[in-house]
C-alpha cells in the first residue's frame, strides 16, 4: 500500500532507534540521597526502601567514595541527629550530624558535589520543618535558624544548600547569609514546589521526621495547584535559587513540564521515597521488571523537563547506564 507517511520507518532497527532518540537519561543527571546517622560501623536497612541505609560517618564516607566510582556527581545529605528537641539545635550546631558527615565527606572523597538538606523536621523533637509558634509552624522565626543552619552547612563544606522546608523567604535568607559569611561561591538548589504528598510517608520513616501532631499543609503545597507552582517557583528565582525543584516527580510531571517551560532554569525533580517503594513492591513481588522500569521511570522525567533527578535508583540506574 502506498502511504506517504511511515512513522514505522523510522523505528526500523535499534540504529534508527538511536538516530532519532530525543531523551538521554546520562549519569550526569543522578542526584543519590544518603541518610547519616550517629555511631560508628552502622549500615542500618531501612524497611520501607529496600536497598538502602542509614550509614554513620565512617560508611557514608566509604558509600560517598562508592558513588563517585559510579560517576554519580552529586549527593544529598539527611542527617538524623543523636538527639531531637523542640527547636532542632543539632540542625545547626558546629558538631552536628550533618556538618560532621559533609566534613568527612570533603574530605576523603573528591569529584563529589555535596547538597547539604536543609530542614529541621529531623532534628525537632515535633517532626515540624520549623519551630513552633502559636500551634504552627513559625515561619519568620524558623528563617532565623534557617541563616544559622545554612552558614554552617556550607562552612562544613557544603557546596549546595538544599532548603526543603517551604518557608517563606528561606531562599533569600539563605543568598543573604551565604554572602555575608564568604560563602558567595555556594549554590542554592531550592525546592521550590513542593507538595504536601503522601508519598514521603517511607522518607519519613528513613529520617525519623513524621510531624507528631498535625501535618505539613500550612507550609507545603497543596496538591490540587499548578499556578501556585509557578508563582513558588518565581519566588525562588527571584531570591537567588541557582536550581529549582519540583517534587514528587511522577504524579507531578505536569508541574515538571510548566517549570522548566516557563523559566528555562537548571530544573531538578525529586524522584521521592514512596515512588522509589512503590516500584521496589512491585518488583519483588514480579509483578514489574526492575531494571526496565527505573530507566523508564527516568527518562520519563527527563523528558518531562528535568535537566537532574533526585532518586534512590541513582546507583542502579548508574549500573544500568553503563550496561547499556
Ligand atoms: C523533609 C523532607 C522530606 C523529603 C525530603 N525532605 C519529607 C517531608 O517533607 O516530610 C521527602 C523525600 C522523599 O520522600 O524521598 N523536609
Ligand atoms: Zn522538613
Amino acid at each position: 500500500m502506498q502511504l506517504k507517511k511511515r512513522p514505522r520507518r523510522l523505528r526500523k532497527t535499534a540504529l534508527h532507534r538511536r538516530m532519532i532518540q530525543e531523551t538521554h537519561l546520562t549519569l550526569d543527571d543522578l542526584i543519590y540521597p544518603l541518610f547519616v546517622c550517629p555511631g560508628s560501623s552502622v549500615k542500618q536497612a531501612i524497611a520501607s526502601m529496600p536497598g538502602q541505609y542509614r550509614f554513620s560517618v565512617d560508611l557514608l564516607v566509604e558509600e560517598c567514595q562508592q558513588v563517585r566510582d559510579l560517576g554519580i556527581p552529586a549527593v544529598v545529605l539527611f542527617g538524623l541527629p543523636e538527639k531531637k528537641d523542640l527547636v532542632g539545635s543539632d540542625a545547626y550546631s558546629e558538631t552536628g550530624i550533618i556538618q560532621t558527615a559533609i566534613r568527612a565527606v570533603k574530605k576523603h572523597v573528591s569529584d563529589l558535589i555535596i547538597i547539604a538538606d536543609l530542614c529541621f523536621c529531623e532534628y525537632t523533637s515535633h517532626g515540624h520543618c520549623g519551630i513552633i509558634a502559636d500551634g504552627d509552624v513559625g515561619n519568620d522565626q524558623t528563617l532565623e535558624l534557617v541563616y544559622k543552619t545554612a552558614v554552617s552547612q556550607a562552612a562544613a563544606g557544603a557546596d549546595m544548600i538544599g532548603p526543603s522546608g517551604m518557608m517563606d523567604g528561606a531562599v533569600g535568607v539563605i543568598r543573604k547569609a551565604l554572602d555575608e559569611n564568604d560563602l558567595s561561591d555556594r549554590a542554592i538548589m531550592a525546592y521550590a514546589a513542593k507538595y504536601a504528598s503522601s508519598y514521603y510517608g517511607p522518607f519519613r520513616e528513613a529520617a525519623d521526621s513524621g510531624a507528631q501532631f498535625g501535618d505539613r499543609s500550612t507550609y507545603q503545597m497543596d496538591v490540587h495547584n499548578a499556578d501556585e507552582a509557578l508563582r513558588e517557583v518565581a519566588l525562588d528565582i527571584e531570591e537567588g535559587a541557582d536550581i529549582v525543584m519540583v517534587k514528587p516527580a511522577l504524579a507531578y510531571l505536569d508541574i515538571l513540564y510548566r517549570v522548566k517551560q516557563t523559566f528555562h532554569m537548571p530544573t531538578a525533580a525529586y524522584n521521592v521515597s514512596g515512588e522509589y517503594a512503590m516500584i521496589k513492591a512491585a518488583a519483588a513481588n514480579g509483578w514489574l521488571n526492575e531494571r526496565n522500569i527505573v530507566l523508564e521511570t527516568l527518562t520519563a522525567i527527563k523528558r518531562a523537563g528535568a535537566d537532574m533527578i533526585l532518586t534512590y535508583f541513582a546507583k542502579d540506574a548508574a549500573n544500568y547506564l553503563q550496561e547499556c
